[in-house]
């Protein structure tokens, strides 16, 4: 049976779009979180509830939880799906950059963990489902700080998937491979081979929405999406085990392209 309402963190583009369509076109109730208004977006489903807060900010995203318990408007399914990525293919590591992506992708979902798991109005059949990467297996050279964040937050479910097994709270965590959305388009900056492979073995946003709504209608703990994409990460998982510093040239070529523009002037960031 379809859920009666779903929370979906990162509506305005890509996955996050496409899941607030599926659910919307269906009849489902949706809670539609983004870290800013988008009127037109608002307009085109009257249907869903829009909350404009930012997952980062902890207090906000407590109050947010508070305010639909209170208000008895708890949703069934809450998909944690607002995510960015930081391309970091220079050779020195920025901290700054590496913590607005784990504040992000790992902070924001487990900003709405805790005031959830501490709700006594909580206990009740619900879904939480992180939407993580499957490059959590493997390390991205180009994103530490996505990996990073990835990786911790699949461990997070991974583990309340055990501990929660036999209640009536299923933490489930979608291991997507390359999907055409804004992060994706992003990595335009990759070397060109490596966009071609991604393309590939791609998924679109839409597909990607009806996987995660198929497995918000199970218990399953995991799901991988598209199938199509494993390969690809098992041929980076072996040449970067198998070609020790095969990523080491590439690492720097953001770091020459910055030198070359002269003091004070990023290109990876203008462009
Ligand atoms: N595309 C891929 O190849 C791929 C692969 C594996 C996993 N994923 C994961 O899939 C999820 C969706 O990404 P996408 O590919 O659909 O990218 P996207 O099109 O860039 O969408 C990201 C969404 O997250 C929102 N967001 C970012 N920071 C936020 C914040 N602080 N508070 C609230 N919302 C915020 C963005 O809102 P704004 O419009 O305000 O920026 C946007 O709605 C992410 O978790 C991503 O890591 C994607």
């Amino acid at each position: 049976m379809p859920p009666k309402s779903v929370l979906v963190t990162g509506t305005t583009s890509g996955v996050g779009r496409a899941l607030l369509e599926h659910y919307a076109r269906r009849g489902v109730r949706v809670i539609s979180v983004n870290r800013r208004r988008v009127p037109e977006l608002e307009a085109e489903y009257p249907s869903a509830r829009f909350e404009s807060v930012d997952v980062r900010a902890r207090e906000d995203v407590r109050r947010l939880v508070h305010r639909l318990a209170e208000a008895g408007e708890l949703p069934d399914v809450f998909i944690f799906n607002a995510g960015i990525n930081r391309v970091d293919n220079d050779e020195s590591f920025e901290l700054t950059a590496y913590q607005a992506v784990l504040d992000t992708n790992l902070f924001g979902v487990l900003n709405f963990i805790q005031p959830l798991t501490e709700l006594a109005a909580f206990a009740g059949s619900r879904h939480l489902i992180a939407i993580s990467s499957m490059v959590n297996y493997v390390g991205n050279p180009y994103g530490l700080g996505y990996t990073t964040s990835k990786r911790a937050l699949t461990t997070c479910f991974e583990t309340w998937s055990h501990m929660y097994t036999g209640t009536d709270l299923v933490f489930q965590r979608v291991m997507l491979g390359p999907v055409r959305t804004a992060i994706y388009t992003m990595e335009g900056r990759l070397p060109p081979w490596m966009v071609w492979i991604k393309n590939l073995f791609s998924a679109s946003p839409e597909g990607t929405a009806r996987a995660v709504a198929r497995l918000a209608l199970t218990r399953s703990r995991k799901v991988f999406y598209p199938w199509r994409a494993l390969p690809l990460y098992f041929a980076m998982w072996l040449l970067l085990t198998l070609v020790p510093g095969f990523f080491r040239g590439q690492k720097t070529l953001a770091g020459r392209a910055r030198r070359a523009a002269g003091p004070g002037r990023d290109p990876a960031r203008e462009g």
